[in-house]
């Protein structure tokens, strides 16, 4: 995720691109850039890190432009540098785009170009844009930019500005959010209203593939064919912090929605129907895969939650043993380490101190450390030997919920890709699993749908002391995924277990209106869990269950159920976690905590 913006108006571009940028920081802020047309010439200022850089150099260069596009950038392709930085230009620098998005043909795009003469500086998809617009432009940038994007495969929202066309700004949407601010003979463009409302209330709600011109005349909205088209202005209401939320009330609850999107995200380019599965630019021989005796997953909280469903995956799928562990713990716990090891660390933040040190000593033992994270230029992703991002964007709220599922899906492919390396799947095999996998977007997007019977379930919970947590099989690793989420943002004392194991033990916890929550989705041990069901009603317990479409006899035992449709087994988790998540999010908020902040607890945890 980026965030972009452009202006055209009678003031200064510059102070006021860096306004509306510092209202979309939220969605990513690795690095920025501006590009001001001024004095028929592109002046270009970008830097890697937060935009208060950006704002320094601008100070030294005090530009006067009133014509400009910026971008404060959550890196995907290409680590956070100034290089990689938007805008991007063409080589003689007459063209420039700002771009939110990923062009997923961009490899094949630039293989073109360079055929044709032209020269790429960064690692980025963006900068073949400027190169195609460049390519196409025959005095009209407008024309230049609709053939350009019918090019482009992927998503984007894109500001363009031309140095022949120095009073121009086009900008167009794919899949990506773009909006049109209308102030008093000023116009701005950016990737969402908080960026625009110190100066209008007046903005268009851009649909994808409408053009966009901004010039001397007003705003021109254009469809595909080039006609003009109208639209209605739409009046905001509300204020900036809301707008930033996109209408949620809380940063946790717009992630949990995020979910369909950062998944199929995170497929982008690596799941391919007619393709073989893709790990970007890291290669394993199946000579390297049959060397590695054992892998270890280790990660802390709730991506070791997802680490426990990766070792299944990679169990199931490529048949390699897989040990996971809590990183604080496998640190001293003298792990056998050897040039045999693959270890695999999974870090959102990438800057976790514990997670940070396993994959250092493991290095020094002698160990392949292959990263998953979703910051690009983390500590993690800079020092291990591999890196597979999830592409979740940034996550605002402490709780982890987006990057858990990208996660999830990050176990996948790489199960995936070592079971076609290695051969242990059929072909027909793995093309089930990526028919399915590509499937679970709309699946995770229905199951948001039950969010008001969550809502009433919360309301008449959320004051309970204690709650539990069953599974077995995968359900347990989402069970405990679930329990983490409740007592770290609701408080609410809770505990995780396996199903076979209550009678060793955590039973006697059971009495009568104890609350329990108990999944039952994995198919392979559903009519065991309904035996550990019964045996928690019959001590008194209330539970609510968490069951798969179709399974209605799960019911007789169950005060309540929520269904969720039906995937194969080993990826239900990336569904099953969903109504968990939402449960969660509605105790908090019903007994008035700070959701997207809990007490005690930081966002990424640097300290031992
Ligand atoms: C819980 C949560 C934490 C993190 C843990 C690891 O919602 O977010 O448990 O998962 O602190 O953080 P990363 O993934 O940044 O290493």
């Amino acid at each position: 995720m980026c965030g972009i913006v452009g202006y055209l108006g009678n003031k200064k571009a510059a102070p006021l691109l860096v306004e509306g940028l510092s209202k979309l920081e939220y969605r990513g802020y690795d690095s920025a850039g501006v590009a001001i047309l001024e004095d028929g010439m592109i002046n270009v200022s970008k830097c890697k890190g937060r935009l208060k850089n950006l704002e320094e150099r601008l100070n030294e260069k005090s530009y006067k432009g009133s014509i400009g596009i910026g971008h404060t950038r959550w890196a995907t392709h290409g680590e956070p540098s100034d290089v990689n930085s938007h805008p991007h230009t063409n080589s003689d620098v007459t063209i420039s785009v700002v771009h939110n998005g990923i062009i997923e043909n961009y490899l094949k795009l630039r293989e073109w170009l360079t055929g044709k003469g032209y020269e790429f500086l960064s690692e980025t998809d963006t900068e073949v844009i400027p190169n195609l617009v460049d390519y196409y432009y025959k005095g009209d940038l407008l024309e230049a930019v609709m053939k350009a994007t019918s090019k482009m495969e992927g998503s984007y929202a894109i500001g363009v500005i031309c140095k022949n066309e120095p009073n121009k700004l086009v900008a167009v949407r794919k899949d990506s959010p773009l909006i049109v601010g209308l102030g008093e003979d000023e116009y701005f463009i950016a990737s969402d209203i908080p960026a625009v409302l110190n100066h209008t209330r007046d903005v268009y709600l851009l649909e994808d593939k409408e053009f966009v011109v901004i010039d001397e005349k007003g705003v021109t909205l254009y469809n595909e064919e080039k006609e003009e088209i109208t639209k209605e202005v739409y009046k905001v209401t509300w204020n900036a912090d809301a707008a930033e939320k996109e209408g949620y009330e809380d940063f946790m609850l717009k992630e949990i929605h995020q979910q369909p999107k950062a998944i199929k995200d995170t497929m982008t380019s690596r799941i391919n129907l007619d393709s073989k599965i893709a790990l970007d630019k890291i290669n394993f021989t199946k000579e390297d895969l049959n060397n590695i005796d054992r892998i270890y997953i280790v990660a802390c909280g709730t991506a070791y939650h997802a680490g426990v469903v990766g070792k299944t995956a990679i169990e199931r799928l490529a048949k390699i043993p897989v040990e996971v562990d809590i990183a604080s713990e496998f640190r001293y716990r003298e792990p056998l380490i050897t040039e045999k090891t693959l270890i695999i660390v999974v870090s959102q933040s990438g800057e976790t101190a514990d997670t940070l040190a396993v994959l250092r000593d493991g290095k020094n033992k002698g160990a392949r450390v292959l990263a998953v994270t979703n910051v690009v230029g983390s500590s993690v992703s800079r020092e291990a030997t591999d890196v597979l991002y999830t592409w979740a964007g940034p996550e605002i709220a402490v709780a982890s919920t987006k990057a858990y599922v990208t996660q999830l899906i990050a176990m996948y492919i790489i199960a995936l890709y070592f079971a076609e390396v290695k051969g242990t799947l059929s072909n027909e095999e793995i093309l089930e699993i990526k028919k399915e996998m590509l499937e679970l977007p709309e699946k995770v997007e229905e199951t948001l749908k039950h969010k008001e019977t969550l809502q009433k379930f919360a309301s008449k919970t959320y004051m309970e002391k204690d709650m539990f947590f069953l599974g077995r099989g995968l359900d347990y690793a989402v069970a405990m995924e679930g329990s983490l989420k409740l007592k770290e943002i609701s408080y609410i004392h809770s505990e995780a277990y396996a199903g076979g194991e209550l009678k060793h033990g955590p039973i006697a916890l059971i009495e009568k209106g104890t609350e329990v929550v108990a999944l039952l989705t994995d198919e392979n041990l559903r009519d065991k869990m309904v035996s550990n069901i019964k045996e928690v009603v019959t001590r008194g317990a209330k539970v609510m269950g968490i069951a798969l479409e179709g399974d209605t006899e799960s019911e007789k035992s169950l005060d309540s159920v929520i269904y969720i449709p039906k995937t194969l087994t080993i990826l239900t988790p990336v569904i099953s976690v969903i109504p968990l998540q939402l449960l969660s999010y509605y105790m908090a908020k019903q007994k008035g905590c700070d959701v997207d902040k809990p007490r005690n607890l930081a966002k990424s945890v640097t300290v031992e």
